[in-house]
């Protein structure tokens, strides 16, 4: 089926299954131990052996001997796998670094062997046997000293734009703002660890994986191994964690992979906590210069955002400046990026890619402006709303709700009661702040298949590569079928995250739940055509309610259109041109209220709201759960989160969860979520859009905005440490 044309009334209008808090199906799974992970498939591929992998020990260079004598030789030793032993391997379309080093590294903790044995223990032991030599070379790491050599990317979503002319405009503008902003280097950590089992039958490999997106790790592990991609079935029904850390193939699956060749039985590993910060990929630190110039009323004339990342060579730029681009009017514009080669581990997407940490610059730089202007910082915003593209302005939003979200968010926070004063607002040994920040991420559409079979029973069953990396794919599928088919929800199964279901959308970008649910709209309507013709009614007509088909003042139960055999609809929602006629987005408008340790600089987070226009919400429960998750890692990026590098070595030092922090419960007293009621019936039939990772868009700036209100410090470089603000509180 196409869209491409915007949508008119249909049956998931109906709102009987769709749009309800429907509790996750998979919930009760989870919380009883049965959901099974990546690492637990015993019954399907029993007596596996296990994998523990070595990492590199220098960051750029060679290896000049690796001995594997002495591990051999230990107990339970089952096969050592290694470049030189593992046969040509390939790299993946979506890989920067190759996963099994050897000889050359091209960052620390790359992959350079995997040690199998019978026992997890015996794995590890024999691992400390491994003898590696290495010729080490200086490789750079340090963002801030690569910054005058990085060059414009090849890619052509990072070019640089213009409107108008920034250059002569800036310089001309009453009032100006010019300041630059750091963000560090992250880490996804999610719960689960990158895992897999891999097992053989023949030139069949068979993987259950933690992996967001089947099709494309399916296409990967296939190019690495250089195998055919039909001789690959790969499996992940349940993800503990994503982040865009999974998006891709990683080190262990394809070890996994490898050792089970080598051991010729079933082999399973999951990478070490410590290894996975500097194993797999990161967010990038950025350097954001901003640049806004303003009439004495308040108008932006002038805008300029330029970024500077790094990555190791073929790599990319993260997209900072994205948000930039469309989120306030203003007639001369410019954004550019720059990318720096750095022999750090490969940098990639993390929640909201480019939104995210462009938006911790941009709100700040925001609030800067508006205190310079003496202006309230939402009215600043709101005068400087825009309803089309500003840089192509025949191109208007499919749907924009910003402003909404501003004033009702402003009153529902109390906002009136916020001191503009910095510094002013006392409670005890506590100063106490109020921020805000707008929140924007675009929404992105893709093509999805599914397969839907009803039997005689009325049992309707949906089958899609779709994946549930705990956002409630399951659950919003199962509503979509449900309310598609006129039948309750507990008649729908719902089979994700196997290779040999029809090619989804997968989970990434905030596509996942519009895209996979299209996907399933569209195999419903072939379904419902089939059920139609073969009750002898006129599919145009049919309608699907509480069990039954009704057309022309005939009635039939569903039951009957499968009484004589199963019927399947399968089918694939492929996208016209809508989202190039339109700018699709998602926008909202994050508050914070902080409190900061008058005499320690101690920041502590007291409660937050998130106000929403995200489309038609599918499911305003498993949604709000997405939006406080990305709000507390919007907090974690704003407070605590920030991967520490070795300038020496190479490395991120704290790679473990005891040291790369994390905001737990008493971090975050009170969240609030509200959503605008909004359909856009541009992104798709669903008429939804993404929340996943709108939520964590802005909440950094928020609270930094809310940090000055408290103590009219202006940090600039995240993450807002007590360390930053000590020296400067102001004087009791
Ligand atoms: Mo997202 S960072 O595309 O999983």
């Amino acid at each position: 089926m196409k869209f491409d044309t915007p949508a008119t009334t249909n049956p998931i209008d109906q709102l009987k299954v769709i749009g309800h808090p429907t509790d996750r199906i998979d919930g009760p799974y989870k919380t009883t131990g049965t959901a099974t992970y990546a690492y637990e498939h015993h019954k399907e591929a029993p007596n596996a052996a296990y994998g523990y992998v070595i990492g590199a020990g220098i960051a750029k260079g060679r290896i000049t001997s690796l001995d594997t004598s002495a591990a051999q030789r230990a107990p339970g030793v089952i096969a050592i796998v290694t470049a030189e032993n593992a046969g040509k391997l390939d790299k993946g379309d979506f890989n920067t670094a190759r996963l099994l080093g050897g000889p050359e590294i091209q960052h620390y903790h790359q992959a350079i062997a995997l040690v199998v044995a019978e026992t997890f223990e015996q794995a590890r032991a024999a691992a400390q046997l491994v003898r590696v030599e290495y010729s080490k070379q200086q490789g750079a790491y340090d963002l801030a000293k690569a910054r005058d050599g990085a060059k414009q990317p090849d890619d052509k979503d990072a070019k640089d734009k213009k409107t108008g002319n920034f250059e002569t405009a800036f310089p001309a503008a009453p009032v100006r703002l010019d300041a630059t902003y750091t963000t560090p280097d992250q880490s996804h950590c999610m719960m689960e660890p990158h895992a897999s089992i891999a097992a053989w039958d023949g030139d069949k490999l068979t993987v259950w994986t933690s992996n967001q997106m089947i099709n494309w790790g399916k296409g990967d592990l296939a190019k690495t191994l250089g195998i055919p991609k039909d001789k690959v079935r790969l499996m992940s029904p349940y993800i503990g964690g994503g982040f865009g850390g999974k998006l891709f193939l990683r080190a262990e699956v394809v070890l996994a992979a490898l050792g089970a060749r080598q051991a010729k039985r079933p082999v399973k590993v999951a990478l070490q906590r410590p290894l996975m910060m500097n194993n797999t990929t990161h967010r990038p630190a950025t350097i954001q210069r901003i640049r806004i110039g303003c009439s004495r009323e308040g108008k932006i004339t002038a805008i300029g955002h330029e970024s500077w990342s790094g990555d190791l060579p073929d790599g990319k730029p993260e997209t900072a400046v994205q948000q930039t681009q469309l989120l306030y009017a203003g007639p001369n514009r410019m954004t550019k990026m720059r990318l720096a080669v750095l022999d750090l581990p490969e940098g990639n997407a993390m929640r909201a890619p480019g939104e995210a940490p462009g938006l911790m610059a941009l709100e700040i730089a925001i609030d800067e402006m508006a205190e310079k202007l003496k202006m309230d910082p939402i009215t600043f915003r709101i005068i400087n709303d825009t309803t089309v593209d500003p840089a192509k302005r025949e191109r208007k939003f499919s749907t924009r709700r910003f402003v909404d979200c501003l004033r009702l968010g402003a009153q529902r926070f109390g906002w009136d009661k916020r001191n503009p004063q910095p510094g002013q607002t006392r409670d005890g040994r506590w100063l106490i702040g109020i921020g805000m920040a707008s929140a924007f991420r675009n929404n992105l559409v893709q093509k999805s298949g599914a397969r839907v079979r009803l039997d005689s029973k009325g049992m309707v069953t949906v089958e899609t590569d779709m994946t549930d990396i705990g956002t409630g794919s399951y659950t919003i599928i199962a509503q979509t079928a449900a309310e598609m088919m006129g039948v309750p929800l507990q008649q729908v199964t719902v089979k994700l995250g196997d290779s040999d279901f029809p090619v989804s959308a997968g989970s990434g970008g905030q596509w996942g739940g519009n895209s996979s649910t299209a996907g399933v709209y569209a195999a419903c309507v072939k379904l419902r055509e089939l059920a139609a013709q073969k009750l002898g009614l006129d599919p145009t007509k049919a309608e699907f309610v509480g069990g039954a088909v009704r057309a022309d003042g005939r009635s039939f139960p569903l039951t009957q259109a499968a009484a004589n055999g199963e019927l399947t609809g399968e089918d694939t929602m492929e996208y016209g041109d809508l989202d190039k006629k339109y700018q699709q987005s998602t926008f909202g408008a994050h508050f914070v209220e902080v409190a900061v340790d008058m005499y320690t600089g101690e920041p502590r987070i007291r409660r937050m709201l998130a106000v929403c226009a995200a489309g038609r919400i599918l499911n305003p429960k498993s949604a709000r759960s997405q939006v406080i998750g990305a709000m507390t890692m919007g907090a974690g990026a704003a407070l605590m989160e920030g991967l520490v590098i070795d300038q020496r070595a190479g490395f991120f030092v704290n790679h473990d969860l005891a040291s790369y922090e994390v905001p737990v419960h008493a971090d975050i007293p009170h969240q609030e979520v509200i959503f605008l009621d909004e359909t856009d019936p541009i992104s798709s039939p669903m008429k939804a859009k993404g929340v996943g990772e709108l939520g964590i868009c802005g909440v950094g700036a928020a609270v930094a905005n809310a940090i000055y209100n408290a103590t009219g410090v202006r940090v600039r470089d995240y993450p807002i440490t007590l360390d930053k603000l000590i020296g400067k509180m102001p004087e009791v």
